[in-house]
């Protein structure tokens, strides 16, 4: 593996580009690759088989493209699948968790809310941070459906979204929680909103940050690091309808970017968001 090789990034759809804002910030010279797995979100409801069928087959495609390094940008796909990823491939895997530790550490209240999909707080990943880190602390889980469909659609402030924002956030705050963890990778995108509904006194913690450095962490141990003389490019991938998403990753990322179609081994029939999400073999 060669250092001036790009690091892939993947997501169940576009949440992810909210790591990878944090990883082009701490690593400006890296090319990076990003697929996201807009056909088939929200993770959250499906099967942890499923789950890890998608992630072995986005991580097959990023390491044909190159990559030197793999970051599941998906808390999802980490609680559903990374004992296998990190089995299967021999690339270096870095991956999410909900940030309960730091949270547990610096709430005054003593109760934290972590945010997530349904399937992260049912992982088993999930639970061992609870037994953990949630000892001498009130850890409150909160399932947030419907919040990562308003992100796939670049809804970051309508009513709806803001709807379903209090309605998970507000019972949080009448139990005391003066922390809130992001633990999916879509709401940080909604941080905006989320600090208005709960106020400027509560702290939310997205773990990005720490991804990003552990990312760097990884890739410095194993002297992979690019030395690039030129800033780093970014290349994006989607499953499902790239034209239609394409104004949803240049919104989140800031900058008009093109995006290819996820060479996939099956096929979405319907639009993004169709309640069956039938699947099609391509022969
Ligand atoms: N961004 C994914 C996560 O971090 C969202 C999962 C989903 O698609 O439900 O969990």
């Amino acid at each position: 593996m060669n250092a001036v090789n790009p690091v892939g990034v993947f997501d169940s759809g576009v949440g992810g580009l909210s790591v990878l804002r944090e990883i082009r910030r701490e690593l400006p010279k890296e090319d990076l690759l990003y697929v996201a797995d807009s056909g088939y979100a929200p993770y959250g409801d499906r099967t942890e088989q499923f789950i890890e069928a998608r992630s072995v087959a986005i991580i097959e495609f990023l390491v044909s493209q190159g990559a030197k390094a793999i970051v599941v940008a998906c808390n999802t796909a980490t609680g559903a699948a990374i004992a296998t990823l990190r089995s299967r491939f021999q690339v270096p895997i870095v991956a999410m968790e909900p940030a309960v530790k730091p949270a547990a550490e610096q709430t005054q209240s003593g109760v934290v809310g972590v945010l997530a999909t349904r399937r992260t707080l049912l992982s088993g990943n999930f639970a061992k941070l609870v037994a953990r880190f949630g000892a001498d602390v009130n850890i409150l889980a909160q399932p947030c459906p419907g919040l990562v469909e308003q992100v796939e659609t670049g809804d970051l402030f309508g009513d709806a979204t803001r709807s379903l924002v209090e309605q998970y956030v507000v019972p949080l705050l009448e139990q005391g929680a003066d922390t809130l963890v992001l633990g999916c990778t879509h709401y940080p995108f909604l941080a905006p909103l989320i600090q208005t509904v709960a106020g400027p006194s509560v702290a939310i913690i997205d773990p990005a940050v720490a991804v990003a450095r552990q990312l760097r962490r990884r890739l410095e141990s194993r002297d992979l690091l690019s030395p690039g003389a030129h800033p780093g490019t970014e290349r994006f991938w989607m499953s499902g309808l790239p034209n239609r998403m394409k104004p949803v990753i240049s919104q989140l990322w800031m900058a008009d970017v093109e995006v290819q179609s996820f060479p996939d081994a099956v096929l979405l029939d319907g639009a993004y968001g169709n309640a069956g999400h039938t699947l099609r073999a391509v022969t």
